[in-house]
């Protein structure tokens, strides 16, 4: 099976999570589908599409030091990093309570080589150039200081190390950007400034030796080598 096959049948098997957060990120309820619809104007399939595009970037047979920020639920890593047992994973989040869900689904699902620490990514507590890999799903977009965040990733990744992950930009459908700043910047959600598929292209460039940048509507998805 090809890796994005792999990690598509990984979110397939999480099944029937009934969490309004964890069935709106997996499109795997019915009120899940239709936030992806009415939102993001995606169907389950582009949402198992973006999610896989990101993960497909670090290999099956990962086995070095991994950070994942934030983990949230855990919902769209925990069923992958299962698949990676010789990887060193660290998961970190602001949120406790989003943490002891992924916690709990670690646990679930036997996935032993991963710890949680509670952090911010604007300030991390690790030294420089620890991790092979860091992976950042869905965060960048309610990051309240995200030069910070962009800083401090650099700064805890390996030369030649790997940074991939995926957020909301905005200027790639209208009707997106009116949810975000209608709902989800006015509940808090997410937090301005927002890149643009372009704008962070150019960052990433700018700061990585090798970046690549795709999008899905409005999710970017990104792969950068330090
Ligand atoms: C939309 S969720 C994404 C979670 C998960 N990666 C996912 O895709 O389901 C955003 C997460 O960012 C976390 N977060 C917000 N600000 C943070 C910060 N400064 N440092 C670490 N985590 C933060 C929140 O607690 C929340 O769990």
């Amino acid at each position: 099976m090809e890796r994005k096959d792999e990690i598509k049948s990984a979110y397939r098997s999480l099944g029937k999570s009934h969490s309004l957060y964890d069935g709106m990120m997996t499109a795997s309820t019915f009120i899940g589908r239709a936030i992806c619809k009415t939102v993001w104007d995606m169907s389950p399939d582009d949402v198992l599409e973006y999610q896989a595009r990101v993960f497909e970037t670090l290999p099956a047979d990962f086995s070095g030091r991994l950070l994942e920020v934030p983990v949230g639920t855990g919902v769209l890593s925990v069923p992958v990093w299962k698949t990676m047992p010789n990887a060193d994973i660290t998961c970190l989040d602001y949120s406790e309570k989003m943490m002891e869900s992924a916690r709990k689904r670690a646990n679930e699902l036997g996935v032993s080589n991963i710890r949680f620490i509670q952090g911010d990514v604007g300030d991390l507590p690790f030294q420089n150039s620890s991790f092979d890999a860091l992976v950042s799903l869905n965060g960048f977009h309610a990051f309240p200081d995200k030069e910070a965040a962009y800083k401090e990733i650099y700064r805890v990744l390996k030369p030649g190390g790997t940074f991939c992950g995926c957020f909301y930009v905005e200027g790639s459908d209208a009707n997106t950007d009116k949810w975000i700043s209608g709902f989800y910047v006015k509940k808090g959600f997410f937090t301005r400034p927002f890149e643009t598929v372009d704008s962070l292209r150019e960052r990433l460039e700018k700061m990585y030796t090798k970046a690549e940048v795709t999008n899905i509507n409005s999710i970017a998805i990104f792969k950068c080598v330090k």
